[in-house]
């Protein structure tokens, strides 16, 4: 099964037809029927929570399958319909040309050409999403982003390299708009990490900020080759201080509404902005490694994190640079933080390293390294939002109890 579903809705007046088209696709691999609707009104009501990639409709429908399809055509700019069609076929396509539509299927249908045509329609869909202008794909995908911060409580301990390939990740390979964000602003390499020139400055957004909407924010995003949108930190330190946790807070609510993840990469210390961005985050991913002194150091972060009211269900414990063990296992992390574990990196330098010295995201440029996998898992994991399933069966395995009682 390939990494994408194609998710059809159905239109059909007629309750039968409906079942059999329900019963022909539901066992094709790769299809996924959301919803289904006997009339336009529901349908159109349907749409904007589903968001379908591809649309049936009968050519039956009450009130006209030509206006609904040229309605949803112009609302839902990357949805492809479909139209089952009585004869004469050719008027049909006539009509279904007119209105926008993809495809015409002659009824009664050949289950496979009507296969073909799903796939045909989400292919071309795909290729066009990448040609059209970024403004009108935002509006046809007015989903809710997952704000993601990466945090730790110290230092060089692989924030930044996680927060790059898994926003990169997102963003090649599930194909999700994602915007990283530096939120390292003094100290921030994003924009190294990712070989991007910095054209404008977080300084001058800073002064225009009452004017904030989608279209200003995408101006000072520099777009990586993967897709993924960069907003980096100021060009040298001193501008740092300039962005407050109101900044952070428009920013963030912008972002939310018009990209589908925000990955915001945070330095190892509680500054304001970054509490503000942790508060309104959906994940706060808490990086750390096996190695007493960062154990230690999470332990107070936590504590913080509790001072401050952040909620626990909100934290994923990602351990970086796991190979080698040195008498500290990822059973006593969980047992000292009382947390399970989320995902684990492995320590790779070679593959590190060298991606970040070419400026290219290792999980790019060493794919099918330890690194590599370890990255796309824990991207997996973020996107299927397997993570409650997966965090609910570990929570009974952790003991309260761990090696590491003094830390308690
Ligand atoms: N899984 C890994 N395997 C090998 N090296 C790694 C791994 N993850 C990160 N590194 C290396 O560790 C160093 C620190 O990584 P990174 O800059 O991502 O940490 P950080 O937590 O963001 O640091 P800072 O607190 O300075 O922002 C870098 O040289 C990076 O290449
Ligand atoms: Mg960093």
């Amino acid at each position: 099964m390939s990494v994408y579903t194609i998710k059809v809705f159905l239109v059909n007046s007629d309750q039968e037809a409906a079942k059999s088209l329900i019963e022909v696709l539901s066992n094709v691999e790769d299809i996924e029927i959301v919803g289904d609707s006997r009339m336009s009104e529901s349908a159109l009501a349907m749409l904007p929570e589903l968001l379908p990639n591809v649309v049936i409709i009968d050519d039956d429908l009450p009130g006209g399958a030509y206006s609904l399809a040229e309605e949803i055509t112009q609302k839902f700019v990357n949805m492809a319909v479909i139209i089952l069609a009585n004869p004469p076929i050719d008027q049909a396509f006539r009509d279904a040309l007119q209105a926008g539509a993809r495809d015409v299927i002659g009824k009664p249908f050949n289950p496979p050409d009507l296969v073909d045509a799903i796939y045909g329609a989400y292919e071309y869909e795909k290729k066009r999403r990448v040609l059209l202008p970024s403004k009108t794909i935002e509006e046809a995908r007015k989903r809710k982003a997952k704000v993601i911060t990466v945090f730790s409580g110290k230092g060089g301990v692989g924030k930044t390299t996680i927060a790059v390939n898994l926003a990169a990740t997102l963003a090649k390979k599930y194909e999700a708009r994602t915007v990283l964000w530096d939120l390292d602003l003094h100290h921030g390499i994003v924009a190294v990490a990712t070989n991007i020139v910095q054209r404008r400055h977080i300084a001058d957004l800073l002064n225009e900020i009452q004017y904030l909407d989608a279209d200003l924010l995408e101006s000072y995003l520099e777009r990586h080759e993967s897709g993924l949108m960069v907003l980096p930190a100021p060009f040298t330190p001193e501008f740092a201080d300039f962005v407050s946790a109101e900044h952070v807070t428009k920013i963030l609510s912008v972002a939310r509404e018009n990209w589908d993840y925000v990955i915001i990469d945070c330095p190892s210390f509680f500054h304001e902005p970054a509490v503000a961005a942790m508060k309104q985050s959906d994940l706060i991913m808490l990086v750390g490694s096996l190695d007493m002194g960062t154990i230690k150091n999470l332990k107070a972060c936590l504590m913080i994190m509790d001072k401050l009211n952040f909620s626990r269900a909100r934290l994923r414990l990602v351990v970086n640079r796991v190979g080698r063990e040195f008498g500290v296992f990822l059973k006593d992390i969980e047992a000292t933080l009382k947390m399970p574990v989320f995902a684990t990196i492995p320590a790779d330098a070679n593959s590190v390293l060298t991606g970040l010295n070419q400026g290219v995201p290792p999980v790019f440029s060493h794919p099918n390294s330890d690194f590599g996998r370890g990255i796309q898992m824990l991207a997996e994991k973020v996107f299927d939002r397997v993570e409650i399933e997966e965090e609910q069966k570990k929570k009974k395995k952790v003991s309260g109890f761990g090696l590491f009682n003094f830390m308690k």
